[in-house]
């Protein structure tokens, strides 16, 4: 069996070799109503999460191809914080002139609105959407000696042992943080959150056993559930996934309200020229029609989106109707 290490060190090395291979030069030139001269120096991609992590790893896959139709670098930038808010909030007062790009997903741009009163940022206003790149299941995970066969067996002991259990999570209003709300909501307990920068640095925690359970997005999970360092109870998805076959869906193992889809956008702040917007669009469609990025995303486990729900206007929708959602979900949760 792979050590965790290993298997760790297998998903940082894949991070960089992907950051190693993007700077070939731009493969062909601006299309009508991109811009002509837009790019003529290198990008900035915030990702608000920690190195390694979900977020991490599919803005580092995306971007390495988009450099090669832009022609220039497309730089990550890891600036964490308060669920990824920080981050986004940088972003969304960068000037919009395309150099500065954040990978958003469901937490930072839309459960957030509802989690934080003062966000300093409007998801639907505040940004130009430029593409939905994936989608992806949630797992409930838990540490490999978790006392709890399955998940029954892990409502109940959740259930009497709240008030000794953790979760960890990457910060309130992240991914993590916003779907093990609804599963605690659901199951009437609120055990103790423990924080992270991001799911990557969480994952470790949970593999070393030093947090008890955790729900996270597929393509940070695939690894250590393969190498059995970790464990997974259910799916949030109304079907199970062939990337985990062997993990039920919440429906299944009867909780069916539980039910959570991630996903990660491209965004420039607002005011971002359309010509800019429709170039950085066509780099990031281009992209996700490439072996360099379906091949890895889709062996984490993650969906690359079809050609109609990548347009701007398509990554609008998803954003206005997610802010309601959790709007919702959240207030029908709140004290
Ligand atoms: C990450 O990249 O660490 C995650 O997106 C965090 C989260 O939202 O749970």
């Amino acid at each position: 069996m792979l050590s965790f290490a290993y298997a760790a060190a297998v998903r940082r090395v894949a991070v960089v070799a992907v950051a190693l291979l993007a700077f070939p030069l731009s493969l062909s030139g601006p299309a009508i109503g991109q811009a002509p001269s837009f790019p003529s120096h290198p990008i900035t991609l915030i990702v608000p999460f920690a190195k390694g992590g979900p977020t991490d790893v599919v803005a580092r896959i995306v971007s390495a191809e988009m450099a090669k139709s832009l022609g220039q670098p497309v730089v990550v930038d890891n600036i964490v914080g308060a669920g990824g808010t920080i981050g986004s909030l940088k972003a969304a007062q960068a000037l919009p002139d395309g150099y500065t790009l954040v990978l958003g997903h469901m937490g930072t741009h839309a459960a957030a609105v509802a989690l934080y009163p003062k966000l300093g940022y409007r998801p639907d206003v505040d940004f130009a959407p430029v593409a939905l790149v994936a989608r992806m299941p949630i797992l409930l995970l838990a540490r490999r000696e978790f006392p709890a066969a399955d998940f029954r067996e892990f409502v109940l002991y959740v259930r009497a042992h709240q008030d000794t259990i953790n979760l960890a999570h990457a910060g309130v209003g992240s991914v993590s943080y916003t779907s093990c709300m609804l599963l605690n909501h659901l199951l009437g307990i609120d055990p103790t959150g423990v924080p992270f920068n991001g799911t990557g640095p969480a994952m470790d925690a949970l593999v070393a056993g030093q947090v008890d359970y955790m729900c996270d997005q597929m393509v940070n999970a695939v690894l250590p559930l393969r190498t059995e360092v970790i464990k997974a109870y259910v799916i949030a998805g109304a079907e199970r996934d062939p990337a985990v076959p062997a993990v039920p869906t919440a429906a299944e193992a009867g909780l069916p309200k539980f039910q959570v889809e991630a996903w990660n956008g491209l965004f420039a702040p607002k005011d971002t020229p359309a010509a800019v917007v429709a170039t950085l669009n066509a780099a990031a469609v281009r992209a996700l029609d490439q072996p360099e990025v379906r091949e890895p995303m889709t062996g984490l486990g993650a969906v690359v989106p079809p050609p109609d729900q990548r347009t701007p206007e398509a990554l609008a929708g998803v954003v206005g109707r997610e802010v309601q959602k959790w709007r919702m979900v959240l207030k029908r949760q709140a004290p």
